[in-house]
């Protein structure tokens, strides 16, 4: 894939954040994802890419733009074919409620690369480099504790495990404490925590618990460009949820490696803070109608990691931050 792409998916994601952002503690979870989708689909009808969303915002009867099997971008006959993972904004619930943790993401790779996860939840693990090949989903949380403690040269009681504050993680709670490890809970946003186990400075060295299953591949995708590692299994609450899963063909057994959820060794990647979290500061609004995003934006093969900070000039932008 052309690597600059990376830099318009950048794009992508600040003009999402910057609308989305508008509607922090606004108590609307819907029109902040309304706002983030709008301005993620118009900007992405100018980038030169024949692209087919695999992960959106629901199927083509419940979701106007961004709908899994959505072509955008501008589909020109010499534009690369590639799969499209969106979330104009993964944390809504935190966008609404005013709280931390909120991303605008993207991810891309070349067509049939990204697994097109239904709409159900995931038993989720991840690391970062460092601890790469010693989590297994088949294992206990105090084994893969220990594994990941034992690869970090730390002590389980210096591990932290990052997970979603849910009451589904009640006997996942009390086993990560019995094994001794530390535990950070977040109130939503799995995407980002499971990334900030690629940096040091973010102070989560694992995440561990259920969450959506786009969000995983997505975040599977990120931590591919990072070296770090993830699986995960289908997990459902409801009988429509099995029904999906029974759907793709899989049963809830299986667990799905990196390179299950993210084929090949081509991937671009791009996150823009929404509302402030571990990695990456949200958007502020500034006098004179400007604003500065934080992104973040990760390229395979080359594995470089940009951070990027942008101030915007919203005159300029009469789209964005309607
Ligand atoms: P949304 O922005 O789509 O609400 O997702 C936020 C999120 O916290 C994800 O990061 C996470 O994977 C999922 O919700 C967990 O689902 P639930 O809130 O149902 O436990």
């Amino acid at each position: 894939m052309n690597r600059n792409l990376g830099f318009n998916l950048a794009r992508v994601t600040e003009a999402a954040a910057l609308s989305g952002a508008k509607h922090l503690g606004r108590g609307d979870k819907n029109a902040a994802d309304g706002a983030a989708v709008d301005a993620m689909r118009r900007m992405f009808d100018t980038i030169n890419i024949n692209g087919r969303v695999v992960i959106g915002e629901g199927e083509m009867d419940e979701a106007p733009m961004l709908y899994i099997g959505e072509q955008i971008g501008l589909q020109g006959p010499d534009d690369e074919r590639v799969d499209i993972a969106v979330d104009p904004i993964d944390g809504t619930t935190a966008i609404a409620n005013g709280m931390n943790n909120a991303i605008s993401v993207v991810a891309i790779a070349p067509e049939g690369c990204l697994l097109n996860a239904p709409d159900v939840y995931m038993n989720k693990i991840a690391c970062g480099p460092k601890a790469k090949g010693h989590i297994d989903l088949n294992k206990s949380p105090k084994e893969n504790i220990e594994n990941v403690a034992k690869a970090l040269g730390k002590k389980p009681s210096e591990i932290t495990v990052s997970l979603l504050k849910r009451d589904r993680h009640k006997a996942l709670i009390e086993e990560i404490r019995a094994a001794g490890a530390r535990i950070k809970m977040i109130s939503d946003g799995d995407i980002v925590t499971a990334i900030s186990t690629c940096f040091d400075h973010s102070g989560v060295d694992m995440i561990m618990g259920i969450g959506g299953a786009p969000e995983g591949v997505v975040a599977a995708a990120a931590l591919k460009c990072l070296g770090g590692d993830f699986q995960g299994r289908f997990v459902h609450y409801t009988d429509q949820q099995k029904k999906r899963i029974d759907d793709f063909g899989t049963d809830e057994n299986k667990i799905f490696h990196i390179d299950d959820l993210v084929k090949g060794e081509e991937v671009l990647f791009a996150a823009t803070g929404v509302s402030t979290g571990e990695l990456l500061k949200g958007v502020d609004y500034l006098e004179n109608n400007k604003a500065t995003t934080q992104s973040l934006v990760l390229r395979l093969p080359s594995g470089t990691v940009r951070f990027i900070d942008s101030l915007h000039k919203l005159d300029k932008k009469p789209d964005y931050a309607q």
